[in-house]
């Protein structure tokens, strides 16, 4: 199978690239990010501090999480329930973030990973994926837009939404984030040492999807 590793910052535009050159391609797109909330959203309906790692950890056990894809789109379900928006409700997306620093947790779902990988020529998106997950992939790109760029893309999105917020809270928020993806003890984010750096800062999404299938061709996709 030819799978490519897509890793970097919270809002650098992984997702939307990653599906965007899946599509191009024929491969599926697998966010593992979605995973990492869908636990976080488990957690939280079960009244479980996200933080508390014996906690978490001890529900794992009960919950079977599988990924679908409905017209191109991915699905997660939840003991057979699609979650797929509750995932993205803003309260999910810290869950995911303090349930992806417990080692169970990553252990979890390092297996339904890898199985996608295995069965599928799959673009992943992540943090780990090019160092942790699949440190064979035929391609890694380790995707960044600066902070300042990041905050601004975001900013629009909100406002776009109607929702108001503050530019400079924005940033940093995102600069926080950073610090603790990226010094954490476990999987934290950093690019593979055959990785290929792609900054977005000054690219359109059309721009970034492109070099990404010239680069998945070149290595033989
Ligand atoms: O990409 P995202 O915002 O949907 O990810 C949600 C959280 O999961 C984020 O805090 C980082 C974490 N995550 C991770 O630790 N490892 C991954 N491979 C993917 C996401």
């Amino acid at each position: 199978m030819f799978n490519i590793a897509i890793d970097g910052p919270s809002g650098a535009g992984k997702s939307t690239v990653a599906k965007a050159a899946a599509k191009k391609m024929g491969f599926i797109y697998v966010d593992t990010g979605a995973m990492y909330r869908t636990v976080g959203v488990a957690a939280l309906r079960r009244g479980i501090e996200t933080t508390d790692a014996a906690g978490v950890a001890r529900i794992l056990g009960e919950i079977a999480i599988d990924v679908r894809f409905v017209d191109g789109e991915q699905h997660v379900y939840l003991n057979g329930e699609d979650v797929s928006t509750d995932i993205r409700l803003p309260e999910a997306s810290m869950a995911a973030s303090n349930v992806s620093a417990i080692p169970a947790v990553r252990a979890f779902l390092f297996d339904l990973q890898k199985n996608f990988a295995k069965n599928n020529n799959c673009i992943m998106d992540g943090r780990d994926i090019g160092t942790v997950v699949l440190p064979d992939a035929r391609l890694k790109i380790f995707l960044v837009a600066s902070p300042e760029i990041r905050a601004e893309r975001r900013f629009k999105e909100l406002k776009e939404r109607g929702t108001p917020v503050d530019y400079e809270t924005l940033l940093e928020e995102i600069k926080q984030r950073d610090y603790n993806d990226a010094n954490r003890p476990i999987a934290p984010l950093k690019p593979a040492a055959d990785a290929i750096m792609l900054d977005s800062s000054y690219l359109t999404v059309d721009e970034v999807v492109e070099r990404i299938v010239t680069l998945a061709k070149d290595a033989g996709a």
